[in-house]
Parts: structure tokens; C-alpha cells; sequence
């Protein structure tokens, strides 16, 4: 995908840019549909991009959330009735642990555990031969190993009230190769991995683990790749690129809300009986390629 953005930048880009990020600030829990009411949801990486829309969305379905992340001033701000903070590196199982624990004495159970944090490692993309192992771990510490942490101690106080939902941020770069470097890609494909492995073992528990996969959309995360890419590009080329250019949807941008409202589905008990699963969030970009085939003979 970096390099579909390259040849994007380089040419026209195919439709006009649609929509704009829409930044959350502060929690309403007013809402017509309480699909979360009485539940208690942690949420990793939640002071900014998706966990933080996600955060907002789960708060206004009626749930009690627990924001945990390293950006201690923008959750803290975030923080209200409904939503408290607390400071949790994902690498670190012990914070991890506690953040779930945390849950626990303030609202009596965990329902629901988005283990969201995540990291894009370094920009560059080397060959294989010149792949900076310690970059790797870096990326699969927080990516990967957190997650595992996440799903671990969510299901540790889960388990004996056979009841939960644990829901982990993979990528579409874990469904396709060579959308991104190296570690990135392989700590989310791990992410997936680890999905399907737990997921026999939860269900015996009463507990499910699904993840989600979403397209590009222009968070922080997003918007540091873009600046190192082509930082000859104004923010709204950047905008363009993503909503317009690499847009998989005529007419459609995708926005931390949708994948707000996916993660609603999974945190639900509309999704029930949906274990194990990795929902795709990308427009149909991953279940297609196109056929490098020659132009007819004229
Ligand atoms: N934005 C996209 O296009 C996109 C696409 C696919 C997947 N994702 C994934 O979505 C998740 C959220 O990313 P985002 O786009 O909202 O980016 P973001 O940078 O806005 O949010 C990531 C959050 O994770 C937190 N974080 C980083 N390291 C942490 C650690 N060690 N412990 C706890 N928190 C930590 C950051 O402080 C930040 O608040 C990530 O896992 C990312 O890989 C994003």
C-alpha cells in the first residue's frame, strides 16, 4: 500500500476528497440505542485514533470505560463520568494486569477488552537482509505481545463469569503481504493468529476474542506515515491520499467511526455467537487482486 501511494502521489489522484476526520471530545452517553448498558469495557491505546472514537461509541451505548495508554495528558482529558484513565504500556504484562484489575474494583467486572494499542515501527523498508531486529521487537512487543497480554488477563477475571468479549485491532496489512514493513505486517498478522488460537479455548469459557482489520484512515498513526513519505505534501494532500487516492469506496470514507461501530458489533451480544473471526473492514480492497494480464491485441 506505501507504494500504491507513491504511484498515487505521483499521478492524479482518482476522486475528490469526501467527509474529514471527525475527532471525539469528551463523552455523551446520550444515545437512542443502548447496546452496551451495564457493561464495563477496557480499551488499550485509547487517548487518541480509533480507541478513542471507540471509546466515545461504547460510552454512548451505556458502557462504563477504563482508557488506558502511554499519552497521559490527552486520556486524562478524556476522562468523565463514564470513562476513566489510567496509565497502561502494553508492554509491560504487570500494567496490563493492573489495567484489568482496575476494571474490577471500580465497576465490579469486565465485560468487554479492546486491545487496540498499537505502534508502525520504523518507516523504512528495508530488504530482509538489512531488517532491524530490534525495530521487530519493538513492533511486536506492543502490536503483538500486548495484545496477548490483553487477552490474557481479560480472560483471567472473564472466564469464571463465563461471560466476555475480547476484541484485538489487527490490520489489513495482517490479511495481505507487502502493504507495509516487515514487522508491522507480521505483528498484525500474528494478531489474527493469536485470534484463532485462543478463540476453542475461550468459547469453552463462555468467552469470545475476535479481531479487526480496518483499511487506512487518517490518525496519528497514519498521518506520521504520510509526513515521512512524502513530506513534500500539504495535510490535505495527505487527506487526499487517503480518502481519495488509495479510497477503496466511490463516494465512501472510511472514519474511526466505522471501526467504532464494528467493534460496537463485536462488544455486543448482537454478536453472540461470532468467535474467532477477523472482521474485515476495508471496502473488499483485501479480497481482490487484479489479473496483470495484457491489453488485447487491437
Ligand atoms: N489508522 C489506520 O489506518 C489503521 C489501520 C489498520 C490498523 N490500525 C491499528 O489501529 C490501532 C490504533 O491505531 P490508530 O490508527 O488509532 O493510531 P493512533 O496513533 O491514533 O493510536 C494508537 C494509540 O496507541 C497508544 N500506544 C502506543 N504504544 C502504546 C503502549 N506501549 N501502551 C499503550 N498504548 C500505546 C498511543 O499512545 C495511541 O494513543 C493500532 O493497533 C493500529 O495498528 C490502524
Amino acid at each position: 500500500m506505501f507504494r500504491a501511494m507513491q504511484v498515487v502521489l505521483r499521478g492524479e489522484g482518482r476522486r475528490a476528497a469526501a467527509g474529514g476526520f471527525a475527532g471525539h471530545c469528551g463523552y455523551s452517553t446520550a444515545s437512542g440505542s443502548q447496546r452496551l448498558a451495564g457493561k464495563v469495557a477496557v480499551i488499550t491505546g485509547a487517548a487518541s485514533g480509533i480507541g478513542k472514537a471507540t471509546a466515545a461509541e461504547f460510552v454512548r451505548n451505556g458502557a462504563k470505560v477504563v482508557l488506558a495508554d502511554v499519552q497521559d495528558d490527552l486520556g486524562r482529558a478524556l476522562a468523565a463520568d463514564s470513562a476513566s484513565y489510567t496509565r497502561c504500556d502494553v508492554t509491560d504484562e504487570a500494567q496490563v494486569a493492573a489495567a484489568v484489575d482496575l476494571a474490577v474494583a471500580r465497576h465490579g467486572k469486565l465485560d468487554i477488552m479492546l486491545n487496540n494499542a498499537g505502534i508502525v515501527g520504523s518507516l523504512a523498508r528495508p530488504e530482509l537482509g538489512a531488517l532491524d531486529l530490534a525495530d521487530f521487537d519493538a513492533v511486536m512487543a506492543i502490536n503483538t505481545r500486548g495484545v496477548m497480554a490483553g487477552v490474557k488477563h481479560a480472560a483471567r477475571v472473564m472466564a469464571p463469569r463465563r461471560s466476555g468479549s475480547s476484541i484485538c485491532t489487527a490490520s489489513i496489512a495482517g490479511v495481505l503481504g507487502q502493504m507495509t514493513a516487515h514487522p508491522y505486517s507480521v505483528s498484525k498478522a500474528a494478531v489474527v493468529g493469536l485470534v484463532r488460537s485462543v478463540a476453542g479455548e475461550l468459547a469453552r469459557s463462555g468467552v469470545r476474542v475476535n479481531a479487526i482489520s480496518p483499511y487506512y484512515i487518517l490518525t496519528p498513526l497514519v498521518l506520521r506515515i504520510l509526513e515521512e513519505w512524502h513530506p513534500e505534501a500539504s495535510g490535505e494532500e495527505h487527506r487526499r491520499i487517503v480518502e481519495s487516492d488509495i479510497n477503496e469506496m466511490e463516494g465512501v470514507v472510511l472514519e474511526v467511526e466505522d471501526i467504532a461501530k464494528a467493534a460496537l458489533y463485536l462488544a455486543s451480544d448482537d454478536s453472540k455467537y461470532v468467535n474467532g473471526h477477523n472482521l474485515v473492514v476495508d471496502g473488499g480492497f483485501t479480497v481482490g487482486k487484479a489479473l496483470n494480464m495484457p491489453a488485447p491485441a487491437q
